[in-house]
């Protein structure tokens, strides 16, 4: 691909990693065998991103309500997760790639906490690519916890109600100190957002696109950022190259 130029590529990228279930049942196979061909599209698309120009990409792994799914889907799903923490790290590390966790990870299996992390400790100092996973993640969840803790902080008068600003909410929030992001992507068809990093996309721009995950490759990723490239970002006002009367 003809390289998009620096001022167009988005620095944040988000991904909702969707339809790997459809898939497979297109195949004839099982969810599981989605999920395994799916997790297998990551490293890709994370050097491709990287190669890109993109600074932070953030994927939406597994949300908070994934839970309800049957366990044996959520327990291949994790041990899908471990498997491409042990396999990925030093590429990772090589690649200077630093890992980041959002989302209550604390409620994950004990071998997943353990590898991210391993993995988020050996890229810390890393100055490449920010590879971000959501997992058991909710945006509302989110909120919620953020504004605990900021009420929990007026009640013991280290901040005021009137110094809550939305800066200060988003310091509050597990992407704290991330910059919004500017592009979203999900895949397979699906227009909605699935709780998705609610108070950061208040002016992200969005991609839908029918291929599943499993079939999304550099090259599709390289589509939706083309298109990015050509979106009109106006943020509430108005281009100046016109006149307004
Ligand atoms: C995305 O694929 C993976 C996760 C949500 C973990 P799905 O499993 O949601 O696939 P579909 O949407 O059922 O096809
Ligand atoms: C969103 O996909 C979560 C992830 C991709 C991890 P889902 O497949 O869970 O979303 P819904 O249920 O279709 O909204
Ligand atoms: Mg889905």
């Amino acid at each position: 691909m003809s390289r998009l130029s620096q001022a167009k590529v988005p620095e944040h990228v988000a991904i909702i990693m969707d339809g790997n279930g459809r898939w497979a049942q297109g195949q004839g196979q099982a969810r599981v065998y989605g999920h395994q061909s799916g997790a297998q599209r990551v490293r890709d698309v994370v050097e491709a991103a990287g190669n890109a120009g993109v600074k932070v990409l953030t994927l939406y792994a597994f949300s908070e309500e994934n839970w309800r799914r049957p366990a044996e889907e959520v327990n291949a799903l994790f041990s899908l997760l471990v498997s491409y923490l042990k396999q990925e790290i030093d590429q990772l590390h090589e690649n200077k790639v630093r890992l980041r966790s959002i989302g209550f990870t604390d409620k994950l299996p004990p071998d997943c906490q353990e590898w991210l992390k391993l993995v988020e400790a050996r890229t810390q100092n890393n100055d490449g690519l920010q590879l971000v996973l959501a997992l058991s993640y909710s945006g509302r969840s989110d909120l919620v916890r953020a504004m605990q803790r900021m009420a929990a902080a007026v009640k013991e008068g280290l901040i005021a109600p009137e110094d809550i600003q939305e800066e200060t909410v988003s310091n509050y929030l597990s992407t704290q100190g991330l910059p919004d992001p500017d592009l979203l992507i999900r895949t397979s068809g699906e227009q909605r957002l699935s709780n998705f990093l609610l108070w950061e996309m208040a002016y992200t721009e969005f991609y839908f696109t029918r291929v599943h995950w499993p079939e999304f490759s550099p090259e599709h990723l390289k589509e939706a950022l083309r298109e990015y490239a050509d979106r009109d970002r106006r943020f509430g006002a108005v281009r100046m190259d016109k006149p307004v009367c």
